[in-house]
């Protein structure tokens, strides 16, 4: 959210699931590049040991959200964070693949939105249960942590990918309308540590599709 808009405090995403390769590192840079393409001033606090946001963010010049290795924190990144809530209109938290380590939880903890991105194919909703336990156990210290499934590399011509997306409702966490596709224009961001809108025309479908998905996610916010 743009600073003119008045927001004073940050709003806290976190991207998590169980399942490591679901795309919490992928969704989590995507957005972070929109929202601060967007006006806002962006932090990604990088939660995961592995640093693919951090190694996202120095592959290329110029990616316009701050983005920090806070992975050290572990359980105290929310204390960590907490502190610097002001200096920012989005913190974005890249997790690892374990929705109940220390890190996690904290980060959880601190969430207003979890943002759980699932791959349609039945192992990855399988591994993605954990990951609803984690939800469900922070909001008992964080009882208004928000929660929306983000469906990744959607293949919707499918029967098989239309009967996982059947299932998903019973996940019990709401799905976000917005999705990802399975497109190349995501990976080469990553390679050149750039955000959509900077690949330009040969990544308009796919910009259109993050753009859609970070405006769903700042009216979710929005009407905290
Ligand atoms: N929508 C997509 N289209 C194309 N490639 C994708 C998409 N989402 C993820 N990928 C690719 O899939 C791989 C795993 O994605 P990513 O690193 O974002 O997952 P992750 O959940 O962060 O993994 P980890 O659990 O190891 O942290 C990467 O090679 C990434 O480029
Ligand atoms: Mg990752």
């Amino acid at each position: 959210m743009p600073v003119e808009d008045g927001l004073l405090s940050a709003r806290v995403i976190a991207v998590v699931n169980q399942k490591g390769g679901a795309g919490k590192s992928t969704l989590a840079m995507l957005l972070a590049g929109a929202l601060a393409e967007a006006g806002g001033r962006v932090l990604v606090a990088d939660a995961d040991p592995q640093n693919t946001a951090l190694r996202w963010a120095r592959a290329g010049a110029g990616f316009p959200a701050e983005v920090e290795d806070l992975s050290g924190e572990e359980g105290k990144l929310h204390k960590h964070l907490r502190k610097r809530l002001d200096d920012y209109d989005y913190i974005v938290i890249d997790s690892p693949p374990h929705a109940s380590a220390p890190v996690t939880e904290s980060a959880l903890r601190l969430a207003d939105l979890a943002l759980v991105p699932v791959i349609p194919s039945p192992p990855d909703l399988w591994a993605s249960l954990r990951t609803r336990e984690a939800i469900a156990h922070a909001r008992h210290k964080n009882p208004d942590l928000l929660a929306r499934i983000v469906v990744n590399q959607a293949q919707l011509n499918t029967l098989l990918a239309q009967e996982v997306l059947a299932m998903l409702p019973e996940f019990g966490i709401p799905l976000l309308a917005a999705q990802l596709k399975s497109r190349t224009a995501y990976r080469q961001a990553a390679a050149l540590g750039a955000t959509l809108g900077a690949l330009g025309h040969r990544a308009a479908i796919a910009s259109l599709e993050v753009d859609a998905l970070a405006r769903e996610v700042r009216g979710l916010l929005d009407g905290l």
